[in-house]
């Protein structure tokens, strides 16, 4: 089986592919917004550390897992699972987090669609075609449910291809991209009356919120969802490393891209909505607390760039283009998870299987459309809120409880020789078997007691 297995082709493929999957929809759009309604910097700084201090020790473990293991998620948490017993309760907790991976690209590729919704309707003003544009920025459910197939249909080709070929080589094009037109909407806005009162907004921190376990628990399950966690999309990708890389310093740099990301929307974000303010575009709701989520997107920017005229359209053209670009080299890490799986465990063709759960997906997601207001956020909920932070931490309960000291130490040896007297080994054994499965519990606990 490993023989046929893909294989990033550098150190370079794998930290853009990861970084791919880690910068989303999360970054760009979730990030700020929670950020503009959790006491700005208060959140920044909370979330850096939960990111350091939480997220990146579990992305460490699921790193280490899938390169030790060279195998789907099932396979891998059997693989270092020491007993029969434990041996299906890590298949287990695999496929429940196949499953969760579906799910969220169900509820993921839904939005991803309206982004490539709003994304034709800044063509179509550009063109002056002003009812086509109209259009796409009022769907109805069949207008809804074709871009979630057009979107599904991308991360599928994409995924066919492989992982060389496909996702490393798709990741590499558009991240660089994505970088490009991210900078140059933060330089274009800032120049813009209020982009200054947005700046400050961002990075004056309301210290009361700093402490709020609320704040806590959003910063969590931001920086877990941000780092792509718990579902075995990093685990998938760490079995795709060559054992001559470091994962240590890998993970590092994915951690590190994914936080820039995040920061650099929020000067994109955040000034953006004081201008809009400035404009004379309301921003507050009537209990006197910022828009938020998708009012923000898909109301505030696109009346900022109405405001802005010629400019204003081709910023938004750049604006969805980017929203898409980083949307769907998050989907293809979700549908990689799935497809491994199939792909391993049936030995079947990968184009079919890739297809195949697509198409499931598709339904999957179509329901959700049709039955919008009853299951979207039920999803989201379900997904993020109660299977992500529960996977995480049977993840470092495995990790930290069950797998041998020595076996994790010699796996990542093979890329870092000398990593037994690193920083790295001094803090994160300890880190994944007490630290953060406590700091899960609390914050998932303060959560449902909330
Ligand atoms: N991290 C991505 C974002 O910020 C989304 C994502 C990709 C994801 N793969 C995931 C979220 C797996 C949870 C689990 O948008």
């Amino acid at each position: 089986m490993s023989l046929s297995r893909g294989e990033f082709s550098s150190r370079l493929g794998f930290v853009l592919a990861a970084s791919g999957s880690a910068v989303g929809l999360g970054n760009i759009w979730g990030f700020p917004t929670q950020a503009a309604s959790h006491g700005g910097a208060a959140f920044l700084m909370m979330y850096v550390v939960m990111a350091f201090c939480l997220a990146y020790p579990v992305l460490m473990a699921e790193l280490i897992i899938g390169r030790h293991a060279k195998a789907n998620s099932v396979a891998a948490m059997s693989v270092i699972s020491n007993n029969s017993f434990s041996r299906k309760l890590g298949a287990s907790i695999g496929f429940l987090g196949i499953v969760t991976s579906s799910l969220i690209l169900c509820f993921y590729s839904i939005v991803a669609g309206w982004m490539i919704s709003y994304l034709f309707a800044s063509l179509a003003n550009i063109l002056g075609l002003n009812d086509i544009a109209m259009w796409f920025t009022k769907l109805g459910v069949v207008g809804n449910a074709l871009f979630v197939l057009i979107f599904l249909m991308f991360t599928a080709i994409i995924v066919s291809s492989g992982v060389k070929q496909g996702i490393e080589k798709w990741s590499a094009r558009l991240m660089p991209l994505l970088l490009i037109i991210l900078l140059m909407l933060i330089g274009y806005v800032l120049t813009l009356d209020g982009a200054v009162d947005g700046l400050k907004a961002y990075f004056l921190p309301d210290f009361k919120q700093v402490l709020d376990p609320n704040l806590m628990v959003k910063a969590m399950g931001q920086a877990f969802f941000s780092l792509s966690l718990a579902v075995g999309t990093m685990l998938i990708y760490g079995s795709y490393i060559n054992k001559k890389e470091n994962l240590v310093v890998l993970g590092c740099a994915v951690t590190l891209v994914d936080i820039t990301i995040a920061v650099m929307a929020g000067l994109l974000i955040l000034p953006a909505m004081y201008v809009a303010q400035h404009n004379g575009i309301v921003i507050y709701d009537e209990a006197g607390l910022l828009i938020a989520q998708d009012k923000l997107i898909f109301t505030v920017l696109p009346a900022l760039f109405d405001t802005m005229g010629v400019v204003g359209a081709f910023a938004s053209l750049a604006f969805f283009l980017l929203m898409t670009i980083a949307a769907l080299t998050s989907s293809i890490s979700m549908l990689e998870v799935p497809v491994a799986y199939a792909v391993e465990t049936y030995t079947v063709n990968r184009n079919y299987i890739v297809w195949l759960i697509a198409s499931i997906i598709a339904v999957l997601a179509l329901i959700v459309v049709c039955n919008f207001k009853l299951l979207f956020g039920f999803v989201v909920t379900l997904t993020t809120g109660y299977s992500q932070p529960l996977l995480g931490l049977a993840l470092c309960i495995f990790t930290g409880w069950m797998w041998h000291r020595n076996k994790i130490l010699l796996e990542i040896s093979q890329g870092y020789p000398n990593v037994e007297h690193s920083l790295f080994w001094k803090v994160w054994p300890f880190y994944i078997r007490y630290v953060c499965p406590a700091a899960i519990i609390m914050v998932f606990g303060q959560q449902i007691f909330n």
